[in-house]
């Protein structure tokens, strides 16, 4: 009989560009979810279907990827990853179906190839820890687009209901942190969009180029010994520009997410508010991630009565994450849909608008 895994997207509330300098982060898994829904084969060969995408079949001992951009190479990403730790011996024939938009900025694709290890695991009689999995997977991602951190594993495993996931990477820690009543996030979505394997990748590969770069130069061993320093602007000044606003940009980024971490704890929702605010300006005007029509969602989000709004994940495209309190959800909800998305014909707000319900990650734990 078939069996199923459901791995949710993510959308992170705070901690953005920071993951891959091992600092903290804050996401929280998300209702849509992908499923792969899976058979275990008596040989080594992967059959795999997707609505939209052409159909993929390959050997476990062929993964050279496709070419650039082939939903197949996610599936080869995650096999490759596994048969670092594990001999796999058994193929899947897996049909993967999903809710969750492409290309957002909410985890689309590392829910798809963490779906497809955790399948292939199983389908092979092997039952991985999470540690294991976050030690091979966030790797993985490499083989497809960027070189990310473990943020988008770490909440799509582990994340829990009801709450968001503060994530720590050295060591690998996680804590759920429930999500006070009055509080509701909106993902809203830019109308632009942000392809990984695309143009995005060289980009996103050269803002965590220059942020190391700026810690070599300025003698640091870690972010963490960096944020230490009282006086970062000063230090930073004699850097080239991009690599001054890298490190400008992940050491404020820190903070605010540890600022907002306590905010969350005693329920200061406005405070919270304003440091997302202030990620998105830092995250605009330093690491120069936006583009002009997430700015304008998140202006549009602040007029419209949101206590604070920034873009989400690795920006150049995709979603907004915006906090309002919920009962006063409906007048931003409206404020959105006569101004940003009254100018938009392609809007659709099944797709584009939605409020986050935190919900629990693959591993359900
Ligand atoms: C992408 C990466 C994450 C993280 C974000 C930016 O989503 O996959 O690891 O770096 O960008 O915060």
């Amino acid at each position: 009989m078939a069996a199923s895994v459901s791995v949710p997207g993510r959308v992170n509330l705070i901690g953005e560009h920071i993951d891959y300098h091992n600092l903290s982060v804050l996401p929280m898994a998300i209702q849509r979810r992908v499923s792969t829904t899976f058979d275990a084969r008596h040989d080594s060969m992967i059959c795999a279907s997707s609505q939209g995408y052409a159909d993929r079949s390959f050997p476990l001992t062929e993964l050279t990827p496709f070419p650039a951009g082939d939903w197949g190479n996610y599936l080869k990403a995650a096999a490759k990853m596994i048969a670092r730790r594990w001999t796999l011996v058994r193929g899947i024939d897996a049909t993967v179906t999903s809710d969750l938009s492409c290309a957002a900025g909410l985890s689309s694709s590392s829910a798809l190839l963490t779906g497809f290890a955790l399948a292939l695991l199983h389908a092979n009689g092997i039952d991985p820890s999470i540690g294991e999995l976050m030690e091979l997977l966030p790797e993985g991602e490499q083989y497809v687009g960027t070189r990310g951190g473990g943020m988008d594993h770490a909440a799509v495993l582990a994340s829990r209901a009801g709450c968001a996931l503060l994530v720590d990477f050295a060591p690998f820690r996680f804590e759920p942190i429930p999500i006070p009543p009055g509080w509701t996030f909106l993902v809203a979505h830019s109308l632009t969009v942000a392809e990984k394997s695309g143009a995005l990748k060289a980009e996103y590969n050269a803002r965590r180029t220059a942020g190391m770069e700026a810690l070599r130069k300025l003698g640091f061993s870690s972010y963490r010994e960096a944020l230490n320093e009282p006086a970062p602007d000063r230090l930073a000044a004699p850097l080239p520009a991009d690599q001054r606003a890298a490190f400008l940009h992940v050491v404020s980024e820190a903070k605010r997410t540890e600022s907002a971490v306590t905010a969350l704890r005693s329920n200061d929702i406005e405070h919270f508010g304003e440091l997302l605010s202030a990620s998105h300006k830092s995250l605009r005007d330093r690491l120069l991630v936006s583009n002009p029509a997430l700015d304008e969602l998140v202006e549009c989000a602040g007029a419209a009565g949101a206590l604070g709004a920034r873009l989400t994940g690795a920006g150049f495209g995709g979603c907004a994450i915006i906090l309002t309190r919920t009962n006063n959800l409906e007048q931003v909800h409206s404020g959105l849909l006569t101004t940003f998305y009254a100018r938009r014909a392609a809007f659709n707000e099944e797709g584009h608008l939605m409020v986050a319900t935190p919900s629990t990650g693959a591993l359900g734990v």
